[in-house]
């Protein structure tokens, strides 16, 4: 698999065990840096990755930072992409098989390196569920994100949301 590979300062450890273990595992990685562990911005390393994946460069993307909410607030901006933060495998699989999350978040000040490799293994071999009401889910969040509005009960809560 083609994966992009980002993080921040804080993240900088576990991007570079990420790294290395994704390489022995035989993916293609793309590292979107940082090249050392001096201070960076998240946005710009989570654009970057977000951008790669959705324009089809890569086939998934793994951004890191401290809390792994930086990043997944900057990578879920991106049209086409669905990020995860998952800190752990259930979540990880789910992310996959229900929501085909393309883009893996951690926080590496959230879990140690042994669980967050574990979360990513478990995210990488995950397969999405086609063909049923998981591809419909995600084909509505498309088209959310194409500015198509609500739909059922309009998006409203029961009562349509008056006090
Ligand atoms: C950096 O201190 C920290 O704010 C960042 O890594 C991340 O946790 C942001 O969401």
């Amino acid at each position: 698999m083609r994966i992009a590979v980002g993080s921040d300062h804080a993240a900088y450890d576990l991007k570079t065990e990420m790294v290395s273990t994704l390489r022995e595992l035989g993916h293609k990685i793309v590292d979107f840096g940082p090249g050392s562990p001096d201070p960076v911005d998240y946005p710009d390393i989570a654009l970057a990755v977000a951008r790669a994946v959705a324009a089809g460069e890569v086939d998934r993307g793994v951004v890191a930072c401290g809390t792994g909410v930086g990043v997944s607030i900057v990578a879920n901006k991106v049209p086409g992409v669905r990020a995860a933060l998952c800190h752990d495998t259930f979540s990880a699989r789910a992310s996959r098989q229900h929501n085909d999350a393309n883009v893996l978040c951690l926080g590496a000040r959230v879990i140690g390196p042994g669980l967050a490799l574990e979360v990513l293994k478990a995210w990488l071999r995950a397969e999405f569920e086609r063909g049923g009401r998981h591809e419909r889910r995600v084909r509505r969040i498309t088209e959310i994100e194409a500015g198509l509005g609500p739909r059922q009960g309009d998006g409203r809560p029961e009562g349509g949301g008056r006090p």
